[in-house]
């Protein structure tokens, strides 16, 4: 489906804020990198283990999306063997956790292709985004121009004032609105059964699983959606 299956590419989920949704796109993620049979590992660096829980949820029978545990690492061996995506692996999902220290943004983000950044249509976390964004091509020196950093707004209700609000913003950023997510619990329903939106049936999920068209489109292509679906 896309070119450059063979090499290995990693994407990293992150906004300090907690609650964002970075779990919920990472594991709805590696559900569909899973499903596309791209082999994909998901590396949970937060000590919370959220998307280690959804893991232990997914069954033995589903898509493989091969477990790594960034956390609570044994003494006996070295972070970068455990940290290891096993061969074969093409992309590499990268969960964070909230209040990642800022010392830490310019390691976690050096070899990531993409960075996903979810971000809640509610006036704190607005604000909290501006920050993290500034980190990032602050701290982390990652250039605009790169185009790697992308934004994902999440939990929207359509029509709300905030909403607008919110994408008003984040179009003076100069950073992509990648994609739009609405707020519905067939996230919750997906986590609960250790699955991906996409893996789900007999709901309401189609409309969700539209809306993951530009973010993937954009993860993998590198195209920005012109307009991103609601
Ligand atoms: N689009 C959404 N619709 C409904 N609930 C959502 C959505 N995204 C996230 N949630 C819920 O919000 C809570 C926080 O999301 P989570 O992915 O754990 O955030 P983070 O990892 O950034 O702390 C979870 O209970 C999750 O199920
Ligand atoms: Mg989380």
């Amino acid at each position: 489906m896309y070119p450059n299956h063979t090499d290995l590419r990693k994407v990293l989920v992150l906004n300090p804020k907690g609650g964002s949704g970075k779990t919920t796109l990472a594991t709805n993620l590696a559900a569909w990198y899973a499903i596309e049979g791209l082999q994909p590992a998901l590396l949970d660096m937060d000590p919370q283990g959220s998307s280690t829980r959804w893991l232990g949820k997914r069954n033995s029978q589903a898509p493989l999306v091969h477990p790594l545990k960034g956390y609570d690492l044994p003494g006996n061996v070295t972070r970068s063997f455990a940290l290891r995506p096993p061969p074969g692996t093409h992309r590499l999902i990268v969960d964070t956790p909230a209040g990642l220290p800022r010392e830490e943004l310019r390691d976690i983000t050096r070899d990531a292709q993409r960075i996903v950044i979810p971000v809640l249509p509610s006036d704190i976390d607005i604000h909290a985004v501006t920050r993290c964004i500034a980190d990032l091509l602050l701290v982390a020196k990652i250039p605009r121009g790169d185009r790697r950093i992308g934004i994902v707004a999440n939990r929207v209700k359509p029509n709300t004032l905030i909403f607008r609000a919110l994408m008003r913003f984040l179009t003076t950023l100069d950073i992509p609105v990648v994609g739009v997510l609405r707020d519905t619990q067939n996230y919750v329903r997906a986590f609960d059964q250790g699955l991906g939106i996409h893996e789900l049936r007999g709901g309401t999920q189609d409309q969700d699983i539209a809306q993951w068209t530009d973010l993937i489109g954009w993860l993998e292509t590198g195209h920005e959606p012109a307009e991103v679906v609601i």
